[in-house]
């Protein structure tokens, strides 16, 4: 039997189906129909990890292709504009014949040698801003929009700071050009580059939560209906509900649910348990280490004490538990919270930020 590909808990990839981010499309696709310089062209995805935010500017950047946009997606690290102009370029060149060379229609055009490669000269000198500039202009003559994507964006960052001010400038000079931001929603929380945060907050702002438990189950019964696999409603219900509406989740139950039926036709009860309890371990591989590895001691202590309380914990009771002294309890909950692991809910209160923590640190997961 061919492998199935309709589940595949893994993180970064393009899901098959997109479930539950309607919404979410409908208004980065208003943005894009919006005159350059909208406000709606500068879009900044929020969410845990897990939460979907690679596969939504995934799902954008086939979006706005269509939409007569060339895009081109980066990682935020230090070689991000490199990542975003040669994005461009790629993406780009389809449209751009490179069999002619640009004569002086204006001055930008000048700066490339063929196609949208640059002259020796511009790649060695120009800014990004410049370049960026450059290739707006070589595709709008093709009647081509930009999208710049940037997973990963915190605000603490030179190289979005440099990112922050050339789209300003651009949308300054008119050019057809939009933006799509995703990160960890304290990338955002950080004080310590106003100049950035000031880009990021003036962006259409999408908080990613759960998906919605009914799209959840459309999704799996469509899937396995289409698979020929049967599954009671009792069943089905269970699998959804232990999805808690979040993403990674979904793929990896829907994942173990298939395997473990293999080439039976009915999905039962027995493997429905099965795969929810071993997607729940996977989760501890998949999310909890990397997110918890580069955490101090002190700090998994801070995560543990939290597990005593059932949803919400109370700081004041986590710095007792803890026998510290509240401005230390008030350090590690400031880093806690900048990692996205915790989130803080109410004053003085706060939760684990991911699905399963809970039961993790107390043990019974
Ligand atoms: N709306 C969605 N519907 C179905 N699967 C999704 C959805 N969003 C994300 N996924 C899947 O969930 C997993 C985690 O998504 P990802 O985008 O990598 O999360 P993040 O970037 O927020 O950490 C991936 O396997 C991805 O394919
Ligand atoms: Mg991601």
């Amino acid at each position: 039997m061919p492998e199935d590909r309709s589940f595949v808990p893994a993180f970064g990839n393009k899901p098959r189906r997109l479930v539950g981010r309607d919404e979410e499309i409908a208004g980065f696709l208003r943005g894009l129909a919006g005159p350059p310089g909208h406000r709606d062209r500068a879009t900044l995805c929020l969410g845990q990890r897990g939460m979907g935010k690679t596969a939504l500017l995934l799902k954008f950047a086939e979006l706005a292709e269509s939409h007569g946009f060339v895009a081109a997606k980066a990682t935020a690290g230090v070689d991000l504009l490199v990542q975003l102009i040669e994005g461009i370029q790629a993406a780009g060149s389809k449209y751009v014949p490179s069999n002619r060379r640009f004569t002086g229609v204006s001055v930008g055009a000048l700066g490339f040698s063929v196609g949208l490669s640059f002259t020796d000269d511009t790649e060695r000198k120009a800014s990004f801003r410049a370049k960026l500039s450059l290739l707006c202009q070589a595709l709008e003559n093709h009647e081509k929009g930009v999208l710049l994507l940037v997973d990963e964006v915190t605000a603490d960052d030179e190289q979005i700071r440099q990112l922050a001010t050339a789209y300003q400038e651009l949308v300054g000079e008119g050019r057809n050009i939009a933006i799509a931001m995703a990160g960890l929603p304290a990338a955002v929380s950080s004080v310590l580059n106003d100049k950035v945060l000031t880009f990021l907050n003036r962006a259409r702002k999408i908080q990613l939560g759960p998906l919605p438990l009914a799209d959840v189950t459309v999704d799996y019964f469509n899937t396995f209906k289409e698979l020929g696999k049967s599954i009671s409603v009792d069943d089905l219900g269970r699998a959804v509900a232990a999805t808690m509406g979040y993403p990674y989740l979904l793929q990896l139950i829907g994942y173990y649910l298939l395997e473990f039926t293999g080439a039976d036709s009915e999905i039962s009860s027995a493997t429905v348990d099965l795969a929810i309890n071993t997607s729940r371990t996977a989760m501890v591989d998949g999310i909890f280490t990397p997110s918890l590895s580069p955490l101090s001691k002190r700090d998994r202590e801070f995560l543990e004490a939290m597990s005593l309380d059932d949803e919400t914990s109370d700081i004041a009771d986590i710095t007792q538990r803890l026998g510290v002294t509240a401005a230390s309890a008030q350090q590690t909950r400031r880093r806690l919270i900048a990692s996205g692991v915790i989130i803080p809910s109410g004053t003085g209160q706060l939760q684990y930020a991911l699905p399963y923590l809970g039961p993790f640190f107390r043990g019974t997961l």
